[in-house]
């Protein structure tokens, strides 16, 4: 028995867990360092496995020295499920007897395919974001200090060196702007499209849309595409619109959701809830069900894409679940934001006067929820 009771074995197998998580970010940031190389694109535009040499010339990697690194940064990325890796015995060259060498090849698979930087369902931009340094470190650096209640309240996960919130930091950032609207375009490109291929009830009847905190029109266009007699129109912030390029067919209204939002049939609100607290989300859901209200014979609603978390009972597929407790700890730490239970989403939904709502789950680890007025 080792310490506490436990087994030697026990005693090793926790040890070994621990490791696990503290080297765990090393995961997310490998994956980075493999698209900033260029490697899902060469692996995957190859036309077949690809040999570790020709990956090195692919990437630009010239060194001996480095292509021996290359090689254990590829054996850890097929251990992480990213790349499929083939080891082949090759004859050595004459002279060497029955020595033989090792080669290895690399094959793309779906993980690693939604790691290429221009494909549509591109998840790349999303991968950048979370692993950029200013998102990593200084949230969770004031984390605890938060928790004791040595930060205030009333600031964000990260707040911006003259002060202000997230969003005012990255109207003064340009290349984070870019990157946190590429990292929300790249999702709202696949996601949005599936939603209007897999659920196109919930835009049947509707002739005008707002999405708000529509980002740079992603959402909109992929809805316009599904369904062109759509008026549609994305509510934003006057940095987010003077950094997108114009959508055929779609409005840019520049405003703040929390005073007003232009009245449609629907609004669409993707990803937005989650980043504020009850108090907040409330506001914005009652400026979102004045835009509906007019419409409530034509069936007017607001659409909510984002996380219902799993509430502890143990159903749900483990990786959405994982997911969905990861978001959650972001938007914490991030924007003092939270992902929310059903029960948690009712509450907030009663409370900004809607008189009942729908889950429909469908999304991976989101699911779609509809507001009636
Ligand atoms: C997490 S992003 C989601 C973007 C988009 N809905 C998507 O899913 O791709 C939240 C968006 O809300 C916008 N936003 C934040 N505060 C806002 C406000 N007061 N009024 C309007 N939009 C706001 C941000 O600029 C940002 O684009």
């Amino acid at each position: 028995m080792a310490g506490g009771g436990s087994t030697h074995k026990e005693l090793l197998t926790a040890q070994t867990r621990l490791w696990n998580y503290a080297l765990g970010y090393i995961r997310p940031l490998s994956l980075a360092v493999a698209v900033q190389l260029g490697i899902p694109e060469a692996v995957q535009g190859h036309g077949g496995p690809i040999s570790l040499s020709d990956l090195a010339s692919a990437v630009g990697v010239a060194e001996a020295s480095k292509v021996l690194a290359l090689r254990r940064f590829m054996r850890a990325l097929s251990h992480f499920g990213c790349f499929e890796r083939s080891v082949t015995k090759a004859a050595a060259g004459e002279g060497q007897g029955e020595c033989e060498e090792e080669e290895e090849a690399y094959a793309p698979t779906l993980f690693s395919s939604s790691m290429v930087k221009d494909s549509p369902t591109t998840a790349a931009p999303f991968l950048l974001l979370a692993t950029c340094p200013l998102l990593l470190s200084v949230p969770w650096n004031s984390l605890a200090a938060w928790f004791r209640g040595e930060r205030s309240e009333s600031a964000y996960g990260i707040e911006a060196p003259q002060g202000g919130t997230f969003w005012e930091l990255l109207s003064r950032v340009p290349e984070l702007n870019g990157l946190f609207n590429d990292a929300m375009a790249c999702d709202a490109r696949w996601a949005v499209a599936l939603l209007a291929k897999a659920h196109p009830e919930v835009f049947h009847g509707l002739t005008s849309l707002v999405d708000v905190g529509g980002g740079n029109g992603t959402s909109a266009k992929a809805i316009k595409d599904a369904f062109p007699d759509l008026r549609c129109a994305v509510l934003e912030l006057g940095h987010v619109i003077a950094a997108s390029p114009a959508v055929e067919g779609v409005d840019f209204v520049e405003g703040d959701m929390f005073e007003h939002v232009p009245p449609a049939d629907a609004v669409l609100l993707k990803w937005v809830l989650h980043d504020w607290n009850d108090e907040d989300g409330v506001r914005i859901l009652r400026r979102c069900r004045e835009a509906v209200t007019p419409a409530t014979e034509s069936g007017g609603k607001v659409i909510i894409i984002d996380i219902v978390m799993s509430d502890g009972s143990g159903g749900g597929d483990p990786e959405e679940v994982e997911a969905q407790h990861l978001f959650d700890m972001w938007m914490l730490a991030i924007m003092a934001g939270a992902e929310r239970t059903e029960k948690e989403w009712r509450r907030i939904i009663t409370a900004a006067g809607f008189s009942s709502c729908k889950i429909i789950p469908g999304l991976g680890p989101r699911s779609i929820i509809e507001a009636y007025p």
